[in-house]
């Protein structure tokens, strides 16, 4: 009986143990679905205002190069053609925009690990995943292996996005802590993605890395079970791995030789529809997400008659540096509330395409599109809602119910440029 009890404590230790590392992550991933929101905002218009100012300058480099006499054609004092000077600005600039797009990266990964306390299921790109785990434990990879890609085409996983990611990020992080560090040419972590005959998704992470001994290869799924020294593993890693896998229906399966390397392979069931979220095709119902956007030379022609913009958002660089993007070629009207948005409205003002935060203190994006329905339908279609991406409950359903176009901040000019001239065009 003592032996029983022994066993039983000791299970009740690891629940305890297991509950409080799930609460720490669900912590973990909502600040990190905080942070993202709140670096969304700022970098929005950082990157718009460069894109900007890159178009611009641009052109002026262009005009100045056309003609040597015009006000950019002075020669400086310290004898270089001004067009060289520009060039230089100019190249300034794209790497601002270069950094801004790291930066931009970054956030998204995070964005893959939030919502951890979020259980629901859709279709998930594998790969897209990975690439994201990848990012999240280069800092482990780097000095010790080359990461090598071999993704076969797959279709999407049904699984909750950070949860997989939790997955693949252990997997991948245990082959980086096999590997000595120092001898990174020498090494190696490939990830492979295949289909097998049963049309189920395999992932494999293979590592050349120190292997596990046979005897352990029976345990290394046990929770606690760790070779790792106080305070470097937990052991909980492939035992938190195991029991996501299992509970999407799928397996987890490992191979190993000691002093060559090991292979832990996930086979996941294909979702069933065989739908990925692809982008949905303009007018057919679903929200459309315009992120990477067309390129620059459509949204250069000037052509196009000026259209009347309303630009409602809490952030007022963020408005300004909306408008700057637009006003070339659009007249454009900033708000910091929607209650005044609706007043211009009610008072008979009427707008071509109007971007609305989703989220602001006072009245939301969602009250001023419920109230549009009635005061103004016509107005309603032509809103387009701008968010940072940290979706609340109601957002969400919000979101799933109406037919409303959607910009995730942070977007550049052209993705801006070409989905208001979308909604213009949609009369
Ligand atoms: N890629 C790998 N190469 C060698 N050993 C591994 C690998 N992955 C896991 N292991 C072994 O399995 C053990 C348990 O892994 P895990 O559950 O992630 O816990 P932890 O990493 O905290 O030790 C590790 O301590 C290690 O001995
Ligand atoms: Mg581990």
């Amino acid at each position: 009986r003592a032996a029983r009890e022994a066993a039983a404590r000791h299970a009740l230790a690891q629940t305890q143990a297991r509950l409080v590392l799930a609460g720490r992550m669900a912590s973990v991933g909502t600040l990190a679905a905080g942070v993202a929101h709140e670096i969304n905002n700022p970098l929005a218009f950082v990157i718009t205002n460069v894109d900007a100012a890159i178009r611009r300058i641009a052109s002026l480099d262009r005009r100045s190069n056309a003609s040597r006499s015009g006000p950019w054609g002075r020669a400086h004092g310290d004898g270089r053609a001004p067009s060289s000077e520009l060039s230089e600005v100019l190249s300034l600039l794209e790497d601002a925009r270069e950094g801004a797009e790291r930066v931009r990266l970054i956030v998204r990964d995070l964005h893959t690990f939030s919502r951890a306390e979020d259980d629901r299921r859709g279709p998930v790109d594998v790969r897209r995943v990975l690439d994201s785990c990848v990012h999240m434990a280069m800092n482990e990879i780097r000095h010790r292996a080359r990461v090598v890609r071999s993704f076969d085409e797959v279709p999407p996983v049904e699984a909750n996005e950070p949860r997989l990611a939790q997955v693949f990020l252990n997997l991948i992080v245990n082959a980086a802590q096999a590997i000595p560090e120092g001898l990174a040419e020498q090494n190696e972590i490939e990830l492979s993605t295949r289909c097998d005959a049963a049309g189920q998704v395999v992932v494999g992470v293979r590592d050349t890395g120190a292997g596990i001994a046979p005897e352990a290869l029976g345990r290394i799924f046990d929770p606690f079970y760790t070779s790792k020294e106080e305070g470097e593993g937990l052991g909980l890693g492939l035992a938190i791995c195991h029991s996501i896998v299992t509970a999407l229906g799928g397996q987890i399966e490992v191979e190993s030789r000691p002093g060559e390397g090991s292979t832990f392979r996930v086979v996941l069931p294909a979702a069933r529809t065989g739908e990925a979220r692809a982008p949905a095709a303009p007018g057919d119902g679903a929200p459309r997400w315009s992120r990477e956007g067309g390129g620059l030379a459509a949204t250069e022609q000037q052509a196009a008659p000026r259209q009347r913009i309303l630009i409602i958002d809490d952030e007022p660089l963020l408005t300004r540096a909306i408008a700057g993007t637009l006003e070339p070629r659009h007249q454009t009207t900033a708000t910091a509330s929607a209650r005044d948005a609706l007043a211009r409205i009610r008072a008979g003002e009427r707008y071509d395409a109007i971007l609305c935060d989703l989220m602001m203190p006072d009245m939301t994006g969602m009250d001023f599109y419920a109230s549009l329905a009635e005061l103004a339908p016509e107005q309603q279609r032509r809103v387009v809602f701008l968010t940072g991406g940290a979706f609340t409950e109601r957002s969400k359903a919000f979101l799933q119910q109406v037919d409303a176009r959607l910009l995730l901040k942070p977007f550049d000019a052209a993705t801006l440029l070409s989905l208001v001239d979308e909604v213009v065009a949609s009369r």
